[in-house]
């Protein structure tokens, strides 16, 4: 039979499929979150995130050093203080746990990888909100500002390269590019998390954090239904100059993804949230599915999308599989 297309020539041997991939996952593209937890003389495993540790300072630079001989591009750090209060004092306390933390990093593996921090106030507010609340127990966005602007020139100065601003209070990229560029920080780099959802997936998340929160985020993150708001995220942290923009949770909001990743101007980075890993692990775990396959098709699902890189609990895993 006489067909004009046969797209099935393509895909004949491995050799063919290689050759004609449209989306590339390269080891530079990953960046592997991690948790270090202040006062553990040992790692503690995250139980709903089987592979995922809350570090010992000891462990974590063993696995910052495992990071770098993987080739990824980079770490995103959090910490998880021992006190927490009203206003997340330990986040902005030069010798607070996640300051401490970014320190070793950049003296560890800081040529090798791009070292970055998380930054917002829930893993150090006693009421686990990602910014302070007012009188009426309101989280206030410009008071949150503020904490923001001292939690940036703290983490800048402790070496942090690219702050993760995933607070998602109005205005934030601006507020702590002023704030950095006032003190000279004019080379730290800002990561807007331009459009974060108010998600079912970060559930794992808040245990490897060990979140105080009661209540959730629906007043501050996003509408799982809007799609359009992704985008009007997007050009507002543009505007206000952030250098890469984020959109959070990945695998359900591959449209989002698509959408910003077609009119940004910087880089588009998308995180595999606690909640994507769990629920691979989970499956895998019960022999429903096929663990790497799995793992390998998320990510090229990501990339494909729109994303330049990707935040995975997988990164030094996935980087593995991809050089061999
Ligand atoms: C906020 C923050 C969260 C995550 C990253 N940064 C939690 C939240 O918004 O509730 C979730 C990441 C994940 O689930 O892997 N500091």
């Amino acid at each position: 039979m006489s067909l004009p297309d046969r797209p099935r020539r393509l895909r004949m041997t491995p050799a063919m499929r290689r050759l004609v991939a449209e989306t590339r996952l390269h080891r530079a593209e990953l960046i592997l979150p991690m948790f270090v937890r202040e006062g553990l003389a040992e790692p503690a495993p995250v139980g709903s995130m089987p592979g995922v540790m809350q570090h010992s300072m000891d462990s974590f630079r063993a696995a910052l050093n495992e990071a770098a001989a993987a080739g990824i591009g980079g770490v995103m750090l959090f910490g998880v203080p021992e006190k927490k209060d009203a206003i997340g004092s330990g986040a902005t306390d030069e010798d607070g746990i996640l300051n401490q933390a970014t320190r070793v990093a950049v003296s560890e593996v800081g040529d090798a990888l791009v070292v970055q921090t998380d930054l917002c106030l829930d893993e150090f507010t006693d009421h686990g909100h990602c910014g302070v609340l007012d009188a009426t127990g309101r989280v206030d966005n410009d008071a949150s500002l503020a904490r923001y602007r001292d939690m940036a020139l703290a983490q800048a100065a402790a070496g942090s390269a690219l702050l993760g601003l995933s607070g998602m209070m109005d205005g934030q990229v601006a507020a702590v590019r002023d704030a950095l560029d006032t003190a000279g920080f004019t080379d730290t780099a800002l990561l807007g998390y331009a459009a974060k959802y108010a998600s079912a997936f970060y559930g794992p998340f808040r245990e490897a954090v060990d979140s105080s929160l009661t209540g959730d985020r629906k007043s501050y993150q996003q509408d799982p239904a809007n799609r359009r708001e992704g985008l009007r995220e997007a050009s507002i942290d543009l505007d206000e100059g952030a250098d890469v923009i984020m959109v959070k949770p990945a695998m359900a909001y591959l449209d989002v993804l698509a959408d910003v990743a077609a009119i940004s101007t910087v880089p588009v980075w998308a995180y595999q949230v606690s909640g994507e890993y769990a629920m691979i692990e989970a499956a895998a775990a019960n022999g429903w599915i096929d663990r790497e396959r799995a793992i390998m098709e998320s990510l090229i699902g990501i990339r494909r999308a729109g994303a330049d890189a990707v935040l995975t609990y997988w990164a030094i895993e996935a980087a593995g599989a991809i050089s061999r």
